[in-house]
């Protein structure tokens, strides 16, 4: 986000200049406030499903929190499994921008002046170094897809008569979000198109070509797809649950 330069009308005191949003009309406390919220909300209940939740199944349904579905001993199924796609979000290029600057401050955007006595060092020190192992939670999350593709096609398995519930279309939805969300990647942009002198040299180089500009019309929106799936996920868990609960009963179709 580029902020305007100062203009003598919004200087309101000579040592703080007030700088604004040239390309958005909301105060500029709103989206970090929105982001720290948002975060803070679904890292709790993140923490709450993997280490204090052992169920995550109604049939057929299966919480994206736990796919695939391992249980040994008391451990909650969770563990094993959602480390990958929070280690993505966590290390997500976009996520790391929004965090940064909202729960931090450092930096505060681009063209906006460290406060004193502070210095931006990127990921280049510790704990934000690790930010750069990104790729291989890029590979982790493609595994976890293929699994939530399977559980999403199950789900449309009502006992071996096809239809369709509530669930099943909560699931879907989640599983075209996350795929979007993790196909328009920047690490999976670079795997698909970096390092790369000529698009034109070779069939090899053609086909990268074209897979790049396929995840760049995911990535061009990746901060949406992050949100629209980060929403898909807890709310596809808050289905489970509630149905485990008794709470909610699904609608549903079978043939
Ligand atoms: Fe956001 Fe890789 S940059 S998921």
């Amino acid at each position: 986000m580029a902020l305007s330069q100062p203009v003598d009308s919004e200087v309101s005191s000579p040592r703080r200049p007030r700088v604004r949003n040239p390309y958005s009309r909301l105060p500029n406390w709103l989206y970090p406030a929105f982001v720290v919220v948002a975060l803070s909300l679904f890292g709790i209940f993140a923490i709450w499903v993997v280490f204090f939740q052992h169920e995550g199944y109604y049939a057929p349904y299966l919480s994206p929190f736990y796919s695939p579905l391992i249980k040994v001993g008391p451990i909650p199924p969770g563990v094993w499994v959602a480390w990958a796609p929070l280690v993505f979000r966590l290390t997500c290029y976009y996520y790391r921008k929004a965090y940064f600057r909202s729960f931090f401050g450092h930096p505060r955007s681009c063209a906006v002046p460290e406060r004193a006595g502070r210095r931006y060092r990127g990921e280049t020190v510790f704990p934000w170094v690790f930010n750069n192992f990104h790729r291989f939670a890029f590979y982790a999350t493609v595994v976890q897809v293929v699994f939530l593709w399977f559980d999403a096609i199950i789900a449309f398995d009502f006992g071996g008569r096809f239809g369709i519930g509530l669930g099943s279309v909560l699931m879907l939805a989640n599983v075209v979000l996350l795929s979007g969300y993790t196909f328009g990647c920047h690490a999976f942009r670079h795997l698909a198109g970096g390092d790369l002198d000529c698009f034109s040299c070779s069939l090899a180089a053609r086909a990268r070509h074209k897979l790049w500009r396929g995840v760049t019309v995911l990535n061009i929106r990746h901060d949406r797809w992050a949100w629209a799936s980060l929403l898909t996920v807890a709310g596809t868990d808050i289905y489970i649950r509630l149905l485990l609960a008794g709470v909610l009963h699904d609608p549903r179709w079978v043939l």
